[in-house]
């Protein structure tokens, strides 16, 4: 495995090149980090799978470089859904969608539907390029972690998480620190009105506002499955708790105007939501690396991304409260 940091353009074509030949490519994203992989290969998408440690049936969002690749790979597409993909993408939006011919079983999770991104980061979109002149149709890319884990948002998370079940010509593209912080927030569109699947940087409202229509508050209505709809998920090897107080010895993470206890050990001090989801997952791997038992998180309040980070701290959490 090979990190390159602040790819130039030939060392983007020659990714490119390497996810053709069915080699694994980890790139940065404006969400997270994704594994890559030809989403049209079989074995290369079965090797994404072994190096996440994921069980097998999760399906895999397909990035693509623009709206145009839409229809290669989805059909019968709701006229909201093109609205929603032509206002927000390149962007933190993933969009679940009747499958076309071209999405296979083990991309869909044997499921008739396929969730498909165009993603808003200079080194993603030139790959996804560079790809799709190698006649690419898209990228396979779940978060670049393990399976459970905490997802990546700089390069050397990648490393950390990954590095070690990589082969020797599959590569990680380093651009520092991604600048959402949260992965995308996802849509399932395939049925008269948006379902919001996961929540992220694009809220309900602006979801609501280009569809003009209501999204429905129970997630039961949707019979897709996501696997970060799973209760624990996005957890770190320390304990972590939403709270209101913390002891000395255990990790804090919370908005600047927060003091930090004493003897605490602060990891971040985000000075408002945006920088709160940027540096969350971050802020949490330093715990780990501090080699703290508890890490203590105030949650922010509030909507838009606040939501996103609930959402995820949930989960990190599987719901441990002390209050
Ligand atoms: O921001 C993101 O979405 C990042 C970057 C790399 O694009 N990707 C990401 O992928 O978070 P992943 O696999 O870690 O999370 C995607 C979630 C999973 O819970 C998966 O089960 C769900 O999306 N998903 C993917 N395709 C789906 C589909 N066809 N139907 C339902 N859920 C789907
Ligand atoms: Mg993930």
């Amino acid at each position: 495995m090979k990190i390159i940091t602040n790819p130039t353009q030939p060392e983007i074509k020659k990714a490119a090149k390497a996810l053709k030949d069915g080699h694994l490519v980890a790139f940065p994203t404006e969400t997270v980090y994704g594994l890559g992989a030809d989403a049209t290969n079989t074995k290369a998408v079965s090797r994404i799978y072994s190096v996440k440690g994921r069980p097998t049936g999760h399906p895999l969002i397909v990035h693509v470089s623009s709206i145009n690749l839409l229809h290669q790979w989805a059909v019968d597409i709701p006229e909201y859904a093109i609205d929603l993909a032509k206002e927000f993408w390149p962007g933190p939006i993933t969009l679940i969608l009747k499958r076309s011919e071209l999405a296979q079983n083990f991309i869909t999770g044997d499921q008739d539907n396929v969730g498909i991104r165009v993603p808003d980061h200079p080194v993603a979109l030139a790959l996804l390029d560079e790809f799709e002149k190698l006649e690419g149709f898209g990228i396979a890319a779940p978060s670049a972690n393990k399976y459970g884990a905490v997802s990546p948002t700089t390069g050397e998370a990648v490393e950390e998480e990954l590095g070690r079940f990589l082969q020797i010509k599959d590569l990680i593209l380093d651009d520092g620190l991604c600048k959402v912080g949260v992965e995308s927030s996802i849509i399932d569109c395939t049925n008269d009105y948006p379902i919001v699947l996961r929540p992220g940087a694009i809220t309900n409202e602006m979801i609501e506002k280009i569809t003009r229509r209501k999204i429905p508050l129970v997630l039961e209505k949707s019979t897709v499955k996501a696997s970060g709809l799973l209760e624990s998920h996005y957890s770190p090897e320390a304990k972590v708790v939403i709270g209101k107080i913390a002891a000395p010895g255990e990790g804090f993470i919370a908005l600047a105007n927060i003091p930090t206890p004493t003897g605490v050990i602060r990891l971040a001090s985000p000075n408002n939501v945006d920088e709160y989801a940027r540096v969350f997952y971050e802020a949490l791997r330093l715990g780990d690396h501090r080699g703290l038992k508890k890490i203590i998180v105030f949650q922010p309040e509030g909507d838009g991304l606040a939501i996103a980070i609930r959402d995820r701290l949930g989960k990190a959490s599987s719901g441990n409260l002390a209050l």
